[in-house]
């Protein structure tokens, strides 16, 4: 599985890098039609941008041009209504993503917030080598600038109701629109999803999308995995809030082995369906915060997934966790904000987050490494033997803490199994070591003893102490079902404990 998967990531690096190697010359046809852009920068008449308005849900497209109100009415654009901008990113065939339509379609499906639905149609400057499509974003930037200034004087729509959601390159456009359009206030939102990393990582903010492009910009990072020194989605924070699905490296669903699941779904575009798999996640993710309403995906600031993948960072305190998505709620900070989550593989996404800690105390002199599952009893649903591995062996009174995630909301947590699964191999072992080892004078507490789970779940925030219902017998024995309840016991010190 890791060798097509690699392979998978050095095809589409190929195609990303294939023309940025030094020595590239620029076509000349477009360094004049850069330049004069950069001339015509106020006055702007024709883009080589066509702006697409969508008319209703049936994504009929109508093109608005540039100083030509009369386009406004034909396409019906209601000025005090927001505008939100789709931007596409670089092309490798010339053909405008299906993708583009959905989120048209999903932002248009909202009766209760209606907004103009637009999309940047740059279609014939993406599809060039990669490191030109890179140099046309400032172009594509300046004439959504443009538009959004036209739009202001014309039919005095606030820029400040103007949301761009750009997609690999076209974040970056959406970057280069908001520093280009100058004036003393800036664009309303904008969102990057999976912005593009080639010849944008570690560069300066004013040369890529930066948190100085709008009042308000969130990004969705989902296909950071580096190979030889690059990864197609930028890896390092570009927003007010950065948010990491799976870590952001790649992403559930999106490995070679999945394939054939893809070619059900996409026919022959699935190989190409699997390579942009985990980079067009990000929009998905987007689509589907937009779609489901009530199952909205929380995620939380961590400084890295491995300490999220503890369970560590499942706070909402101060400001630490926000929506995914088209609902983020909008809050600026001079410093980027990193979080995380975990999403489910396909939509909806949304999974419920739960820290569980719990500490063993383990009597015999060696470390112990027995497989555990855990049953979840909830108000609502049961969720049966999952399997916790703790990776290294249980010492001495160790604390472990972990993460786990349920697809289903199972309510209110009201009661854990806890197996020590295994094996008859185990069993035999624990007896031997039962009867070799002098247990001394209480030879009750022998071996491995777990009193109370502690947990708490980051979606309702709430915290939990489960104790042993048979306070009596703590001990746990191989293949042995015990019963957690919850208890009160402590709650204060184990609320300063649990973080
Ligand atoms: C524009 O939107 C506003 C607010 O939703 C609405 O009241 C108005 O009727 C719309 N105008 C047109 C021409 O549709
Ligand atoms: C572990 O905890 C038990 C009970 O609280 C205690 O008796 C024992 O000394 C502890 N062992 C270590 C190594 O701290």
């Amino acid at each position: 599985m890791g060798n097509p998967l690699r392979v998978s990531i050095f095809l589409v690096l190929c195609i990303f890098t294939q023309s940025s190697a030094p020595g590239q010359s620029l076509e000349p046809e477009l360094i004049g039609r850069r330049s004069r852009a950069v001339e015509t920068k106020k006055s702007l008449q024709e883009t080589e941008t066509r702006f697409l308005l969508f008319k209703d849900e049936t994504n009929k497209r109508c093109q608005i041009r540039l100083n030509h109100p009369d386009t406004l009415r034909e396409c019906g654009f209601n000025s005090s209504l927001p505008l939100v901008m789709i931007i596409h990113g670089w092309s490798v065939d010339g053909m405008l993503e299906s993708w583009i339509w959905q989120m048209a379609a999903a932002l248009k499906s909202r009766p209760a917030q209606p907004v103009n639905v637009g999309v940047a149609d740059w279609i014939t400057l993406a599809h060039r080598h990669y490191a030109i499509a890179v140099r046309n974003t400032r172009i594509v930037g300046q004439e959504v600038a443009a538009l959004i200034r036209w739009l202001e004087e014309s039919v005095q729509l606030s820029r400040s109701n103007v949301h761009l959601i750009g997609y690999s390159l076209g974040a970056h456009v959406s970057g280069f629109a908001g520093s280009y359009i100058g004036g003393r206030h800036k664009i309303g939102r904008i969102t990057g999803l999976d912005a593009a990393g080639p010849l944008f990582e570690g560069t300066s903010p004013s040369d890529r999308l930066s948190p100085d492009d709008a009042n308000f910009v969130d990004a969705i990072h989902t296909f950071t995995r580096e190979h030889m020194g690059l990864s197609v989605g930028i890896k390092q924070p570009v927003a007010h809030y950065d948010f990491y699905p799976n870590g952001g490296s790649f992403q559930p669903g999106c490995h070679f082995i999945e394939l054939y699941k893809h070619i059900a779904q996409h026919g022959l575009n699935a190989i190409a369906q699997t390579i942009k798999c985990a980079h067009e996640r990000s929009v998905h993710l987007f689509i589907d915060s937009l779609l489901h309403d009530h199952m909205q995906s929380t995620a939380y600031q961590c400084s890295d997934m491995d300490s999220f993948s503890q369970g560590l960072c499942l706070s909402c305190k101060k400001g630490r966790c926000n929506k995914l998505g088209y609902h983020v709620r909008q809050e600026r900070q001079s410093k980027s904000k990193t979080l995380f989550l975990v999403t489910r593989a396909q939509s909806p996404f949304r999974v419920y987050h739960y820290q569980f800690k719990i500490q063993f105390i383990n009597q015999i002199e060696k470390p112990v490494e027995p497989t555990f599952t855990m049953s979840l009893l909830g108000t609502k649903e049961e969720v049966k033997k999952i399997p916790i591995t703790l990776g290294e062996g249980i010492i001495s009174n160790k604390t472990y803490s972990f993460l786990i995630t349920l697809d289903l909301d199972i309510g209110e947590l009201i009661m854990i199994k806890f197996k020590w699964e295994n094996s008859a191999v185990w069993a035999n072992v624990w007896n031997t070591v039962q009867t070799i080892i002098p247990w001394g004078t209480e030879p009750r507490y022998s071996g491995l003893v777990l009193k109370t789970i502690r947990v708490k779940a980051g979606e309702t925030q709430q915290r939990m102490t489960f104790c042993s219902e048979n306070m009596d017998d703590l001990q746990l024995h191989p293949t042995q079902e015990k019963i957690f309840v919850k208890c009160e016991v402590n709650s204060k010190i184990s609320k300063q404990k649990i973080r």
